[in-house]
């Protein structure tokens, strides 16, 4: 079994002390491959410099809506590491109203705009971070479909029928721990008929540690249980789930 960890941040700083761990750890849990996200410039840089020496692992550059404010003083160098071989996608973008401290709306709409137009001209996906903000998000992208460049609505919190028009825009569809906590019952509903074409699992951490370990600190060698997770809900084998996420994944991050 090959599995392929979407969307982690061995970047992060609570990764300080042990990324390396975590990466062998990843690796033998049978985790080939992870993508470092970044969501600011610091952690785009780290990314990249992770990515430039774990082969198993390829990068993402990107601005998070929560880092939104003074975006476009940024996109220079971020367009600069998009010139990285390690870098395979643009991200982590996206519209974030969970917080009322979070940037103002139209500043995170425009930030999530001038990255998508990047990734599109640098012909690499995209990875969406959306939260309590589905509707504006998907007006946003049908607003602006010639900046669609295909890519990943990571972590995925919505409904099936949310799920679909993402679909149609042609996005995947990656799912990190909520889909294994007891509440999940309309996360597991899309997680049981996105398409296995269009599927992608994730941990997003050091964030939304999964079960059996949930509460603790993520790392992405639990991708396991998102896959055991889904494999579960959808009636097929682990394996199966494997074989379609990671094959899914190599195509999106061109691996
Ligand atoms: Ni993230």
């Amino acid at each position: 079994m090959v599995l392929f960890d979407t969307h982690c941040h061995l970047n992060d700083p609570s990764f300080a002390q042990d990324a390396e761990a975590a990466y062998g750890r990843m690796l033998e849990a049978e985790v080939a491959h992870c993508a470092v996200i970044g969501y600011d410039l610091d952690s785009s840089r780290a990314a990249v410099a992770f990515a430039a020496v774990h082969p198993g692992s390829c990068a993402a550059v990107g601005i998070h809506p929560e880092h939104a404010q003074g975006y476009d003083t940024q996109m220079d160098e971020i367009e600069a590491l998009l010139r990285r071989p390690e870098v395979r996608a643009v991200g982590e973008i996206g519209l974030d109203y969970h917080w009322e401290t979070n940037p103002a709306r139209e500043i995170q709409a425009d930030a999530c705009i001038a990255q998508m137009e990047l990734a599109c001209r640098y012909d690499l996906p995209a990875c969406f971070h959306v939260r309590d903000s589905h509707a504006d998000m998907l007006a946003l992208m049908k607003a602006n479909r010639k900046y669609l460049s295909g890519g990943i609505m990571h972590c995925f919190s919505g409904s099936w029928e949310t799920a679909q028009e993402y679909l149609k825009l042609g996005y995947h569809i990656s799912f990190a721990g909520p889909v294994t906590f007891k509440n999940a019952r309309k996360l597991t509903v899309a997680a049981q008929r996105v398409p296995l074409d269009r599927l992608l699992i994730e941990t997003d951490s050091p964030y939304m540690a999964p079960e059996p370990v949930r509460g603790g600190r993520n790392e992405p060698a639990n991708v396991r249980f998102i896959c055991a997770k889904i494999a579960e809900l959808r009636g097929i084998s682990t394996e199966e789930v494997a074989r379609a996420t990671t094959e899914n994944a190599r195509k999106l991050f061109r691996i």
